[in-house]
């Protein structure tokens, strides 16, 4: 690297491209100029003892280049705009929907008619789960790609996209779609190629002539699906080797060792960021990159990649903000943000996985100390960065906050855990919910949770009990357990069919392409006719819509709701009430949220205790006024109940 002119470099590759570095691509230019060095760093320490790094290193000058001439005008304008914002993802105006095509509207081609409803909901922010081509059966619900240009048949073309794509920009709503790094589908090209024995394309992937190398990193891989895909290398007959797969058997692992293969997923990145993707979600980055003794997860080379990422994204398609699904330990995600010189220049996202497992344990417990006790780590998120905050996604709830957080309430780990796995897989005689244990690993009984949040919430027994009490209080549950999502900070995304309180789909059961994987019981398949109930009165679904609609417009109505490294918990006045304050300038809002399914008494003292004694609060969900009492008198929340107080000064 150390060997090449980079200004001279760039100056042929912009020559080459007849840019315009005096006038229209002068903002490119200055930042390809000011980024090379980083950029030429990054890539030497990942790549510097490859025989093939210098050459490999000016193709991706060219690539940024070449991306930057073929971006097309809208979106360089688009581009600016956000940049003048600051960091845009960071606003309380973006709310999103994760959703699949198919499962929602069938094909690309009817989702244009169905932005209205969205719309209508305040859902200007939409992730399209994986649309691009792979195989049926085998397709892990998209993230198995055996082409990351071309859109499967099932869902439309590359145009229907581009056209829900130019839609969506008209009507100013956000696009995020997956690029999934770790894997491609064992029909993918590459991959066939290395089945006929390319020992080029072979290269691509982690194979092995036996077992000793997939042995030996076995013994430090913990198991992602043991029941369904235990171990992490797959025998290839065609070709009679072992190739790494460590999610499913068809998804294989992309050797990240070889800088072929970088430059070869930068170009798709690429590929999605000039379609006028908004934010790339970066799938499973926590295992791009394998070593040998280590758990494959997390590893400082798996960041390094991401920077060098990120790095060539803020060259060439500044607009675009980069997530990281990095579903990891509360310690680790903080490192995705980025850490010393590249703090806040890794992923702009992140999903706030712990605090949404923490909120179904609160839920089960009626505790919330764990959640507590785990905001130290959370809180240590870089300006400038931000959260998706949710409930519930299309994959399970991990258990993965740290043992400590929970000793540090006072319980046993392990028994916390098993009560949380009995309680939300119905077992326990305390349970309301419908859930089922995904993953149980058998040799350490680990286990994660699948359902919908309805379910989850004892929607679904309610329902089947027609009992009229326990339906309002899983109502009540879910809204609580949007509301936080809501407020915390960070962007809120739905999961489709959540705003209508869809209940579990055992139908996966009969699929053989599903009926592995239980996490298909919380993918409804959408049944519009149940959706529009929520304009009929009084009906389960308006309920929850309606609920989910006006949080979602207080949260845009109110600016400090936006992720401005505003939040101060409360300390805690009981145990089963969270409470954390928004605050920007002079203004701040109390946010209390009651985990209890009794009444909680709370001293008035609580809105006091960071030296500004409020006379009057303001409750903004239910729109009436409360006069600040005497420390020794109570402010009472009923069962389930969340407020959002304003100090009214
Ligand atoms: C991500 C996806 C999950 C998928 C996995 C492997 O975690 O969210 O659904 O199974 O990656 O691609």
């Amino acid at each position: 690297m150390y060997s090449i002119n980079l200004q001279e470099q760039i100056d042929i590759t912009c020559n080459k491209y007849q840019l315009n570095t005096k006038g229209t691509d002068q903002a490119f230019y200055n930042r390809l100029i000011a980024n090379i060095s980083t950029l030429g760093h990054l890539f030497a320490e990942i790549y510097e003892h490859h025989p093939a790094c210098i050459p490999k290193f000016i193709a991706l000058i060219d690539m940024l280049v070449r991306v930057h001439k073929e971006r097309p005008g809208t979106l360089k304008e688009k581009d600016t705009y956000k940049l003048s914002q600051g960091n845009w993802v960071l606003s309380n105006q973006i709310t999103g929907m994760s959703l699949y095509v198919d499962r929602f509207c069938g094909t690309l081609n009817n989702l244009p008619t169905k932005l209205d409803y969205l719309k209508n909901l305040g859902i200007n922010f939409l992730h399209l789960m994986p649309v691009f081509e792979s195989p049926l059966g085998e397709s892990d619900g998209g993230y198995a790609v055996a082409d990351f240009r071309k859109v499967d048949e099932r869902f439309g073309t590359i145009d229907d996209l581009r056209s829900v794509q130019q839609q969506m920009q008209s009507e100013d709503m956000y696009l995020m779609i997956d690029i999934v790094l770790n894997h491609t589908s064992h029909h993918h090209e590459w991959a066939k190629k290395a089945k006929a024995g390319e020992a080029v394309y072979q290269d691509y992937f982690y194979m092995f002539d036996d077992r000793y190398l997939p042995d030996q990193f076995e013994h430090s891989m913990p198991e992602i699906f043991p029941e369904s895909a235990p171990g992490s290398f797959s025998y290839v007959p065609e070709c009679n080797k072992w190739v790494m797969s460590v999610f499913h058997h068809y998804q294989w692992d992309l050797n990240y060792t070889n800088p072929a293969v970088f430059n070869e997923m930068l170009e798709n990145i690429f590929f999605y960021a000039n379609l006028g993707v908004d934010i790339l979600r970066i799938d499973a980055p926590a295992f791009i990159w394998k070593q040998l003794g280590t758990t494959c997860q997390n590893l400082p080379q798996a960041h390094r990649l991401l920077r060098l990422i990120k790095q060539c994204v803020m060259i060439a398609a500044p607009g675009m903000a980069l997530l990281g699904e990095a579903i990891v330990a509360p310690k680790e995600i903080m490192k995705y943000f980025g850490t010393n010189e590249f703090t806040a220049k890794e992923c702009d996202v992140a999903y706030n996985a712990t605090q949404m497992a923490l909120q179904w344990d609160a839920l089960a417990t009626a505790d919330t100390r764990v959640m507590l006790a785990a905001q130290h780590e959370l809180l240590q998120k870089p300006f400038g960065t931000t959260w998706i905050t949710y409930t519930r996604c299309h994959d399970d709830i991990g258990l993965g906050y740290d043992d400590s957080m929970i000793a540090a309430a006072g319980f046993d780990p392990y028994h916390h855990r098993k009560f949380l796995k009995e309680y939300y897989a119905g077992s326990h005689e305390m349970s309301v919910a419908n859930g089922a244990l995904f993953s149980v690993n058998p040799k350490t009984q680990d286990a994660r949770i699948s359902g919908t949040l309805a379910s989850l919430c004892g929607l679904e027994r309610a329902i089947q009990h027609n009992d009229e009490n326990a339906i309002q209080q899983s109502i009540a549950k879910i809204i609580l357990m949007q509301a936080q999502s809501m407020f915390l900070g960070g962007i809120p995304m739905i999961f489709y069919g959540d705003e209508v309180g869809y209940t579990n789909d055992y139908s996966f059961q009969q699929d053989p392409g599903k009926s592995y994987d239980n996490r298909w019981m919380n993918r409804p398949i959408i049944d519009w006719d149940k959706n529009n109930k929520i304009y009929l009165d009084n009906t389960v679904e308006q309920q929850i819509f309606t609920a989910t609609l006006q949080l979602i417009q207080l949260r845009k109505k109110i600016f400090l709701f936006g992720d401005y490294k505003n939040i101060t918990w409360l300390t805690p006045h009981n145990i089963h009430v969270a409470g954390f304050v928004r605050a920007y300038e002079n203004k701040k809002v109390y946010c209390l949220f009651n985990f209890n399914k009794q009444a909680s008494y709370l001293t008035w003292y609580i809105f006091k205790e960071h030296g500004h004694h409020p006379a009057e609060l303001f409750d903004h969900w239910l729109g009436s006024k409360h006069t600040v009492g005497p420390d020794n008198e109570y402010f009472i929340m009923e069962p389930y109940q969340f407020c959002i107080l304003e100090a009214v000064v």
